[in-house]
C-alpha cells in the first residue's frame, strides 16, 4: 500500500506541469467527439470536419471563438432560463479546457493515446421500425437554401399510435432539418417553401436536426395516427447541395393498445394574439403577444416555437392561476430559423386549470437584419410562404393524470464517444438530467458503488445500464456495451544503475510481450531507430518506452538517467512542432526543436504542390506568406532524402 502511495506521489510531481496543460489526446478529443463530430464529420451536415488533431488544431482559433460566443454547438434556447433533454450545451469546464489548450499552442500530447473517433451509423436506432417511409430520390437544383415538402402515404385503414419517431437523412451532408407533419385531409400541399405545408390541417409531430436521436414518447403514451393519413416531410437542404440527391426516411414504432394520446397543437397562434393581427410594417422592430387560458389540467411534454426569417426572439411561459407564479417554457434570445426544434422538458410540466399560457415574439423587418429576405423591406403579414411570417407555439400535451409529475421522460443511455477503445481510455455515458431524478448505474447487472449521477465515466468492459427513479416511478435503460481492448504493459525495468558512466552506456530493458512493438523516447522525443525492447542509453535525461500490441499503445512511467553525455541533436527526431498564428495572415512562425537544424521547411498548397522551401537554421522559423491567397496550406519538414517527415495544416486568411 505504502509503495502505491509513493508511486502516485512521484507521478504527480513529474507530471504536474504537464497535467495542467490540456492536450488533444488527453482532454480535447473527448470534448470534440462528444459534442461536435455528430455534424462535423465526413458526410456530416457541417461544412468542414473536426475529426482529427490536424483538423481541429488548424481551426483552433475559430473553434474557440465559436464555443465562447456559444454559436457552436448550435442551440438557440438560453440554458440559464431552462434546461432541456438532449440539449446541445457545452459545459463551461469544457470551454475553459479548449481556451487553455489554444493558449498553450494546441499541444497534441501523444496521438497514439488519443480516443478513437466514434463510429457514426446512418442506420435505424428503432430496432425494426413498424412503419418506414422514404421520399423518392430528390436532386437539389439550387445553390441556395431549398425547402421542399414531400407527401408520403401511410396506407393503413386503421388508426394507430406512434411511440417513436426517427428521421434518417438520406444524404446527411445536405439535410439541414426536417419537420414531420401528419395530415389526414386531401388538401393540396405546396411542394416548395419554408412556411407550412400549404394544408392548414397539417399537424406537426416532430422536428429533426442533425445529430438528433429518435423521439420516444413516455411509457404508456403515443401520438394518434389517423387512418389512411399522410406524413408530410418538410426538408431544408443547406446551401451547397446543388446537384446532390437525397432520399430521406422517416421511421415509426407503433402500438395498437389503448395508449394515452399526446396532442401536438399550435396552442398559441394567430387567433389568440392580444396585439394582433400579425402585421409587421417595413423598417420596424415589432413585438407581439399571444395568450390562452387552459380549460383543464394538462401535462406538457415539449414546446416548439415557430417563426419565419424575420423572427428575432421568442419567449414562452405560463402564469398559474391565483398565485400568478411563472412556469418557464423556452426563451430564445436570437431566433435562428435554421435551428428550430422541439424542446423537450426533462420533467413533464403539470399545469392546473386556469393557467394562462403566454408568448412574446419580436420581429425585425429592418434592412439591417441580415436574414431579411426582402431588401428594401416591405410590410409582411401572416401566411404560410417563406416571405410571410408566423407566430406559433406548438405544445405536446395530454390531459393530466395523477402522478404525471413523475413521468420518466427518457431512460436511454447516450455514449459521448466511441464505446470500443483501448485500456486507459474511457467513455462518458449519459442519460437525461432532470429535477428530482435519482440514478444508479449498473455494470453487468451489479450496482456500481457511488455511480449515482446522471452520467458515468466507463473505463471497463461491460454491459452498462442505468436505473432511474423519479417519485413513484422507476425505469431501467437498455444496456450499452462498452468494449475495452487490453493495452500492453509498458514498463522500463529497473536498470543495474541509473548513473551512466562517462563515455559508456547503460542498457535499458522494457517489459516484453508477444507481438509487442517498441519505441524509446528521451525527454519526450522519439529516439530514431530505438525500436527494440532494449536500448543502450548514452545520454542523461528522462526515458520512456512506448509499446504497441497491434491494437493499443501504452507509454511507461519515465525513468531518469544521470551521468552520460548530453543528447546530440541528430539522434532525437522532431515529433511535433508548433505553427502560429493559425489561421495566419502575413507571417507564420514555427517553433522547432534544435534537432532538425539543417533540414528544410516546405510550404505546400492544398493540392500538395511545393510553393517555397527554406533551410532551418534556428528553432524559431518565420515565413512571409502575405502574397499567398486565402485558403488551406501545409507546412512540411523535409529531410535529407527529400521525404516529408512532418506536415501541418495552416489556414491563411
Ligand atoms: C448539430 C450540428 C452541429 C454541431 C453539433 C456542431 N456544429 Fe459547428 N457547425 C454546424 C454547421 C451546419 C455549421 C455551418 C454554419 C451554420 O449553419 O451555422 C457550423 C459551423 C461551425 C464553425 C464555423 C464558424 C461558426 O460559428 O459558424 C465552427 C468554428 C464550428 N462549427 C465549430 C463547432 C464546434 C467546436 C462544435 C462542438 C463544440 C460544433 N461546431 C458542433 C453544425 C454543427
Amino acid at each position: 500500500m505504502m509503495k502505491n502511495v509513493l508511486l502516485l506521489l512521484a507521478a504527480s510531481f513529474s507530471y504536474c506541469g504537464f497535467s495542467q496543460t490540456p492536450t488533444w489526446s488527453n482532454d480535447v478529443a473527448k470534448i470534440i467527439y462528444g459534442n461536435c463530430t455528430s455534424c462535423h464529420r465526413t458526410g456530416g451536415i457541417a461544412p468542414f470536419n473536426l475529426e482529427t488533431y490536424e483538423e481541429v488544431s488548424a481551426m483552433a482559433g475559430w473553434v474557440q471563438q465559436a464555443i465562447e460566443t456559444k454559436s457552436m454547438p448550435p442551440w438557440t434556447p438560453n440554458p440559464e432560463y431552462k434546461h432541456f433533454a438532449h440539449e446541445r450545451v457545452l459545459p463551461s469546464a469544457d470551454i475553459s479546457t479548449i481556451q487553455n489548450w489554444v493558449a498553450a499552442g494546441t499541444p497534441s500530447g501523444n496521438l497514439n493515446s488519443a480516443p478513437p473517433l466514434p463510429p457514426y451509423s446512418n442506420g435505424t436506432q428503432l430496432g425494426t421500425p413498424d412503419i418506414s417511409l422514404s421520399i423518392s430520390p430528390y436532386t437539389v437544383t439550387s445553390a441556395n437554401d431549398v425547402y421542399r415538402n414531400f407527401e408520403l402515404f401511410v396506407g393503413s385503414a386503421q388508426s394507430t399510435n406512434l411511440t417513436a419517431i426517427e428521421v434518417l437523412p438520406g444524404n446527411p451532408s445536405i439535410v439541414h432539418h426536417v419537420l414531420v407533419f401528419q395530415d389526414s385531409t386531401t388538401n393540396p400541399i405546396n411542394t416548395s417553401g419554408a412556411g407550412g405545408t400549404g394544408s392548414s390541417a397539417s399537424q406537426l409531430l416532430y422536428s429533426y436536426v442533425p445529430g438528433a436521436s429518435p423521439y420516444f414518447t413516455p411509457v404508456g403514451t403515443g401520438f394518434r395516427l389517423a387512418p389512411n393519413t399522410r406524413i408530410i416531410l418538410q426538408i431544408h437542404y443547406a446551401p451547397g447541395s446543388n446537384g446532390l440527391t437525397d432520399n430521406t426516411t422517416v421511421n415509426f414504432k407503433t402500438n395498437n393498445t389503448n395508449l394515452r394520446k399526446i396532442t401536438v397543437n399550435a396552442v398559441l397562434n394567430h387567433s389568440n394574439m392580444t396585439d394582433g393581427p400579425l402585421v409587421i410594417p417595413a423598417n420596424q422592430l415589432k413585438t407581439f403577444h399571444s395568450e390562452l387560458q387552459i380549460p383543464g389540467n394538462v401535462t406538457v411534454l415539449y414546446a416548439f416555437p415557430h417563426m419565419h426569417l424575420l423572427g428575432k426572439s421568442v419567449h414562452t411561459w405560463a402564469n398559474k392561476p391565483i398565485s400568478g407564479d411563472t412556469v418557464r417554457f423556452v426563451k430564445i434570445p436570437d431566433w435562428n430559423f435554421h435551428w428550430q426544434d422541439n424542446f423537450i422538458f426533462p420533467n413533464a410540466i403539470v399545469l392546473p386549470i386556469g393557467t394562462t399560457i403566454k408568448a412574446e415574439a419580436v420581429y425585425d423587418n429592418r434592412d439591417t437584419n441580415p436574414n431579411n429576405p426582402t431588401i428594401p423591406p416591405v410590410p409582411v403579414t401572416a401566411g404560410e410562404g417563406t416571405l410571410d411570417e408566423m407566430f406559433l407555439v406548438f405544445f405536446a400535451y395530454m390531459p393530466f393524470q395523477t402522478g404525471d409529475q413523475y413521468l420518466i421522460i427518457d431512460k436511454r443511455i447516450f455514449a459521448k464517444g466511441a464505446t470500443n477503445f483501448c485500456g486507459g481510455q474511457s467513455v462518458r455515458l449519459e442519460t437525461i438530467a432532470g429535477e428530482g431524478y435519482s440514478y444508479q448505474w449498473l455494470k453487468d447487472g451489479t450496482a456500481i458503488t457511488g455511480a449515482t449521477n446522471y452520467f458515468y465515466e466507463a473505463f471497463e468492459t461491460g454491459n452498462y445500464t442505468v436505473s432511474i427513479t423519479l417519485g413513484t416511478n422507476n425505469a431501467v435503460s437498455d444496456p450499452t456495451l462498452v468494449t475495452v481492448s487490453d493495452a500492453p504493459v509498458a514498463q522500463v525495468l529497473t536498470p543495474s544503475t541509473t548513473a551512466i558512466p562517462i563515455g559508456g552506456t547503460v542498457t535499458l530493458s522494457g517489459q516484453t510481450g508477444a507481438g509487442y512493438l517498441y519505441q524509446w523516447y528521451l525527454n519526450g522525443n522519439a529516439i530514431l531507430g530505438a525500436t527494440s525492447s532494449t536500448f543502450d542509453a548514452p545520454y542523461f535525461g528522462e526515458y520512456t518506452l512506448e509499446v504497441f500490441n497491434g491494437t493499443c499503445y501504452s507509454i511507461s512511467e519515465p525513468l531518469l538517467m544521470t551521468g552520460g553525455v548530453a543528447q546530440t541533436n541528430e539522434i532525437v527526431g522532431q515529433t511535433e512542432f508548433l505553427v502560429f498564428p493559425n489561421p495566419a495572415e502575413d507571417l507564420i512562425s514555427m517553433q522547432l526543436n534544435d534537432a532538425i537544424c539543417g533540414k528544410r521547411i516546405a510550404v505546400q498548397d492544398a493540392a500538395g504542390k511545393i510553393l517555397q522551401t527554406l533551410t532551418i537554421e534556428k528553432s524559431l522559423v518565420q515565413i512571409d506568406v502575405h502574397d499567398l491567397a486565402q485558403g488551406i496550406y501545409f507546412v512540411s519538414i523535409i529531410d535529407e532524402n527529400n521525404s516529408i517527415v512532418l506536415k501541418k495544416k495552416v489556414i491563411l486568411r
